[in-house]
């Protein structure tokens, strides 16, 4: 059983469904963190689908993190994960990811998917140390600035598991 994570983070901090007014600041967000970014469009739709959207807000001062995932006929998709650049490596990720794999969990989902790219050493840490798995790897998935790059599939089964 995993440590309860929210003990990590400031209890001014509130996880909440994103909102349209939050748009602004999670593309401001967004573009600082990937090098091939959501457009705002993409962000703003993902509101107009049963996406489940989460964002990490700290007292109402600003939005550090947001997740938004896809859910359906048990399987879930992690689509989107993001720190805010200065607030990387205190916890916030793995909080939002737990976060969302709980949610997927209170959803009766079975198994939960993402992919990210090869070289982002960083999320796979992260994916590995909550317990996902190398699934497949899908060659040449990503654009880079190199040609293309692989995308690594992960996948954790959530049967059976407890989170917290
Ligand atoms: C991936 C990301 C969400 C992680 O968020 P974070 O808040 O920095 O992560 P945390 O502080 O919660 O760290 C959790 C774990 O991630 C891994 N990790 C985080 N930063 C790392 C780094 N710079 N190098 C290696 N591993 C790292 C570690 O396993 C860490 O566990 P530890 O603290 O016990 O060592 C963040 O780096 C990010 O927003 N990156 C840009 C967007 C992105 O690439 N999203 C993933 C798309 S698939």
């Amino acid at each position: 059983m995993m440590t309860e994570p929210a003990a990590m983070l400031s209890s001014s901090y509130r996880l909440r469904p994103m909102t349209a007014a939050d748009l602004n600041e999670v593309y401001v967000l967004e573009q600082a963190s990937y090098s091939y970014p959501w457009s705002f469009g993409i962000l703003s739709d993902c509101l107009k689908t049963a996406y489940l959207t989460r964002v990490l807000d700290n007292a109402g001062q600003a939005i550090d993190a947001y997740g938004i995932m896809s859910s359906g006929g048990g399987e879930a998709h992690i689509l989107n994960l993001c720190v805010r650049t200065k607030l990387r490596g205190q916890g916030l990720g793995r909080y939002l990811l737990l976060s969302l794999l709980a949610e997927a969990k209170a959803l009766e989902v079975d198994t939960v998917l993402l992919e990210v790219r090869q070289s982002n050493k960083a999320a796979i840490s992260l994916y590995e140390s909550i317990g996902f798995n190398e699934l497949d790897i899908r060659h040449g998935y990503y654009p880079s600035n190199k040609g293309r790059e692989n995308a690594i599939i992960f996948a954790k089964e959530l049967i059976g598991k407890d989170f917290w």
